[in-house]
């Protein structure tokens, strides 16, 4: 009797293993012009990262445009429209994707949300409330342009991470989203990504005009993230509807992506208040 009394105590006494928390970041992948390639890089990127051990959930935010299930070759059950529709929890729409990365569908009917009545928004952005801790990175990928949505996405995010090519066409969009965000918060930090360069001296070039411009003009400092050179590989990739850093892992553009993901990973993280902040902010905005 004695020892099972102890035993008992030495059972309740004995630590339980604490649920790893983890502090939940909000990436908005975004960009002026259209077609630049934010999709590609958010899903490698977030792909990156899982490689590099983080836990990433990828979240496809591009309202009537979702494609992050065409370009992993997936047809998802679940999307936020029918969680809605259906009245399930958060955790019934997630869908793992390779290699232990999970993402959420906009699927079609996504842009509704927004419209939704209150009560509604309220249960969906509760039920996206019950992800924080349980992530690293939420990378959003949000559509072209300076929508509504996307300017609501983009101030809640932690960083945001501007796609463009070094097209003149790209970059004055790319300007325009950077002038609208300072115009709205100052304090948002944008990264620049610049894609499809044909040499990174072309690349280095283009971030550094940007640079010199936004500073400028907008007395705004937009760093620069890194570069991936146009590479066919990509296009490749697409039409297998496999990232391109698990169909080519050794292609150029595998490389820069991986390079981008592990200084990103060394950069000092800007203050701001983390998840519950975007749910904050994407409720009272
Ligand atoms: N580094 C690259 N090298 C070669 N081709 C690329 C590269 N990046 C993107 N592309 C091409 O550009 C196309 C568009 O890319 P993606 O769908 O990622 O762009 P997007 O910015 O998300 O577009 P949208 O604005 O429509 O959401 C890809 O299908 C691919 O063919
Ligand atoms: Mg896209």
């Amino acid at each position: 009797m004695v020892d099972q009394a102890k035993q008992l105590r030495e059972k309740v006494l004995q630590k339980k293993p604490k649920e790893e928390r983890r502090q939940t970041r909000v990436i908005a992948v975004t960009s002026g012009k259209g077609g630049v390639g934010k999709s590609n890089f958010a899903l490698n990127f977030a792909l990156s990262l899982v490689q590099q051990n983080k836990k990433v959930l990828i979240f496809d935010v591009d309202l009537g445009f979702a494609n992050i299930d065409v370009l992993l070759g997936r047809v998802p059950k679940e999307s936020i429209a029918t969680m809605i529709e259906k009245d399930l929890t958060v955790r019934e729409i997630i869908e793992e994707g390779p290699d232990g990365l999970s993402f959420i569908s906009g699927g079609t009917g996504f842009s509704e949300m927004l419209e939704l009545d209150e009560a509604k928004l309220d249960k969906f952005l509760k039920e996206l409330s019950t992800l924080q801790g349980t992530v690293d990175y939420i990378i959003l990928d949000t559509g072209a342009g300076l929508s509504y949505e996307n300017l609501r996405f983009i101030l809640a995010a932690d960083d945001v991470i501007l796609v463009t090519t070094p097209e003149p066409t790209s970059i004055t969009d790319a300007y325009s989203v950077v002038k609208m965000i300072h115009v709205k918060d100052p304090n948002v930090h944008v990264k620049l990504m610049v894609n499809q360069c044909t040499s990174e001296k072309e690349g280095r070039e283009t971030a550094e005009n940007f640079r010199k411009v936004t500073e400028q003009f907008l007395d705004m400092q937009v760093e620069t993230l890194g570069f991936i050179p146009t590479d066919s590989n990509v296009t490749n990739a697409v039409k297998k509807q496999t990232p391109f850093l698990l169909a080519y892992p050794n292609s150029q553009a595998s490389r820069a992506v991986q390079e981008v993901a592990s200084e990103f990973l060394e950069l000092p993280v800007p203050y701001k208040l983390g998840f519950k902040g975007f749910l904050l902010k994407m409720l009272f905005k």
